[in-house]
């Protein structure tokens, strides 16, 4: 299988729709590959990936960094607190620095929106944005269509609602560009002080309660609070925000008897979600997982991989 390098991947602003399917496609041998008594590849053999984190993650830099290894590829993680930067070096300055160690790919995750794109022209490696502040996720969102894909089968046509701290989460931006462009129906809902100013220009419909965009759902897709990033008195309390917003099973039944419930995780249950629903039938969270690390093999291998390199094994 050959394929087109991958110069970076920096959103799904940036990306077309031809590009984005061919990583769902690929996504899909290396879902099968992961699942195999022998979960690795030599496809990326003598390839460096360096995993640079400057925010927390538990899922997004273990799947990094397992999609490395199942590609054979050497994976470094370098974090944000123990990296030179906490002694005052630049970002410019640790990027040239990972550059001449010669990274062929780096994964950088930046509380600062644009700090991909600012490294990107300042190196040879290919950079995939592993979430930059409030600006986009792009491996997330396709994760999430990637799992909405294995259970649906397609992605047009589908309503999806996304529901809650929407003007935080570059989870929902990334999810409302990808979905919107394969031609899904978004949703975005949420209390009107975590709805963007903007939310109309996402070609999404923009829901201040949350019934009205549940109704026949085919995706109930429900976020977090991101309490590191509110300012102040955004939110009245966290009761009355699981109260008005919060998913459970009364209200997810308005959405149809099939449908989805995701959420990316991290979760706080009993505030956006409730426990029953959160490891009830209809959740496909920990399935988000597992299509994270096919879906991060899938963009590795195109940033990384030389074109005439197939997938063996
Ligand atoms: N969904 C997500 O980005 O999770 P982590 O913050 O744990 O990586």
């Amino acid at each position: 299988m050959n394929d087109k390098r991958l110069r970076h991947l920096l959103g799904i602003e940036e990306l077309d729709r031809d590009t984005a399917e061919r990583i769902l496609e690929l996504a899909g041998t290396f879902h099968e590959v992961v699942r195999r008594p022998v979960r690795k590849v030599p496809t990326l053999r003598g390839k460096t990936i360096i995993n640079l984190f400057f925010e927390a993650s538990t899922r997004t830099r273990s799947s990094f960094e397992l999609a490395g290894k199942r590609l054979s590829a050497d994976v470094m993680n370098v974090g944000g607190s123990s990296s030179s930067t906490s002694k005052g070096e630049t970002l410019r300055d640790t990027i040239r620095t990972l550059d001449a160690m010669h990274a062929d790919v780096v994964v950088i995750r930046h509380s600062v929106s644009g700090a991909p794109h600012y490294i990107s022209s300042r190196t040879r490696a290919s950079i995939i944005n592993a979430g930059d502040g409030m600006h986009e996720h792009p491996t997330q969102a396709l994760l999430d269509a990637f799992t909405m894909l294995r259970h649906k089968r397609r992605i047009e046509g589908l309503t999806v609602a996304i529901c809650g701290d929407i003007a935080h989460s570059r989870v929902a931006r990334s999810n409302a560009l990808l979905l919107g462009m394969l031609g899904a129906h978004v949703r975005l809902a949420g209390p009107r002080t975590l709805l963007p100013h903007r939310a109309d220009a996402w070609g999404a419909d923009v829901f201040d309660r949350l019934e009205p965009a549940l109704a026949d759902a085919d995706v109930v897709m429900m976020l977090r609070i991101q309490q590191e990033r509110l300012g102040a008195c955004l939110l009245p309390s966290l009761r009355e925000y699981s109260q008005q917003f919060g998913l459970n099973k009364r209200r997810l039944a308005l959405a149809r008897s099939d449908a989805l419930v995701m959420h990316p995780g991290p979760l706080n249950r009993g505030v956006e979600i409730a426990e029953d629903v959160a490891d009830g039938e209809q959740s496909v969270i920990l399935e988000q997982v597992e299509s994270g690390v096919a879906v991060r093999m899938a963009v590795l291998y195109l940033c990384a991989n030389e074109p005439e390199r197939p997938i063996e094994g």
